[in-house]
């Protein structure tokens, strides 16, 4: 016996990656709906090599289904959310509403597998900002080891983050500047994304830090550990799939890279590659469609008394966002609901 699974946004960037994740790592599914939009009715999306017409969000009826996968946006979520967690279905959602609700637990399995439990108090649970997950993951084995006092983070964020139309932007304007009589003026980023960087991503907040920047730095506290003390740049880049990360970490106590490196290698969800050599490390288009996060360039940090640097790089549709939603199903399945 296995789940009856909600994908709600199932035609936008992340739902579709949901959809092939839970086929990818056979999820014990009995039945599955698509949910979108009205106007999406009738949409057809990939389940594995079945095909699954969308339908209404707006309509449907929670009651009698275990797991909803949620990426619809903030807004749609406040109105759903709810609706699917009173009908006893247990949400996992991809959107900022819930991360920092103290009764809604906010989980990467490899990090904090242990707050799931917590689930029960709103039958809600948050998935991380997608630059966090990756962070964290890479973050945790170093701190059970030498314990991380400050994290200097700056982010290479890709336009899929951004959504669909985030893609769209950066293909069309990529294509008129070859043909100078197209003009794509800026829409879903502030600035000109094709040849161009952003450090903007998210409002600005009156401390002069952006949303995402906070997020990060909120979301690494909840997660990992609250004592951490996190400052994040975060930048839009023409990238199309796949974040980036340079990464500064000042530790307790003393920790040589090599003995990081091979912590690195034997953690969960991580995957090392870090020859010192031309092109022995990760860049993004080499993560794309893959499940690990990679950390590259592993280095002592001179400069301060305990310190590293690092490349961390993950598809960010997948370990940011689709890919630890399927993983915090997994675990509610293992743990909590027991079946498949
Ligand atoms: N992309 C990432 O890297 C990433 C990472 C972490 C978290 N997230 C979060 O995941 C969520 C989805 O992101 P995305 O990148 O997949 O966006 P997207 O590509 O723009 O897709 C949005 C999806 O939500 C649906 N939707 C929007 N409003 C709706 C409504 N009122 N009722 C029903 N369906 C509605 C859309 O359906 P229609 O097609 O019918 O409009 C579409 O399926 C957001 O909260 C985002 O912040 C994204």
């Amino acid at each position: 016996m296995g789940y009856k699974v909600v994908v709600a946004g199932a035609t936008g960037n992340v739902g579709r990656e949901m959809l092939n994740i839970l086929a990818e790592r056979e999820f014990p599914v009995d039945e599955i709906v698509a949910l979108a939009s009205r106007k999406s009715l009738g949409t057809e999306v990939s389940f594995g090599d079945k095909t699954l017409k969308c339908k209404d969000l707006d309509t449907f009826d929670f009651t009698g289904w275990d797991i909803a996968l949620f990426a619809i946006g903030s807004d749609a979520t406040k109105i759903y959310a709810p609706k699917a967690a009173g009908a006893g279905c247990i949400v996992i959602d991809n959107s900022s509403l819930y991360r920092y609700d103290p009764d809604v637990p906010l989980i990467v399995p490899e990090v904090n597998a242990h707050a799931i439990m917590g689930y029960a108090r709103k039958n809600i649970i948050a998935n991380p900002n997608c630059s966090t997950a990756q962070m964290v993951v890479a973050l945790k084995p170093l701190h059970d080891r030498a314990t991380i006092k400050r994290v200097v983070v700056s982010t290479y964020q890709s336009v899929s983050g951004a959504g669909k139309e985030g893609m769209d932007e950066l293909w069309n304007q990529t294509k008129a500047i070859y043909n100078p009589t197209d003009n794509v003026p800026p829409s879903k980023f502030p600035k000109q994304i094709a040849f161009n960087v952003i450090p903007h991503i998210d409002v600005f907040l009156d401390s002069g830090e952006t949303k995402e920047e906070w997020k990060m730095v909120a979301e690494t506290k909840k997660i990992l550990d609250p004592k951490i003390k996190v400052t994040a740049t975060c930048v839009r880049v023409p990238v199309f799939v796949g974040h980036s990360e340079a990464i500064n970490i000042e530790f307790e106590e003393f920790l040589d890279w090599q003995e990081a490196q091979d912590i690195l290698r034997e953690a969960p969800g991580i995957m090392l590659i870090d020859k010192r050599e031309p092109g022995g490390y990760i860049t993004p288009i080499e993560c794309v469609g893959e499940f690990a996060t990679y950390v590259s360039r592993v280095r002592q940090d001179s400069t301060i008394e305990n310190g590293l640097s690092l490349w961390c790089v993950s598809d960010n549709l997948r370990k940011g966002a689709a890919l630890n939603a399927v993983q915090i199903a997994e675990l509610l399945g293992s743990k909590v609901l027991k079946k498949g």
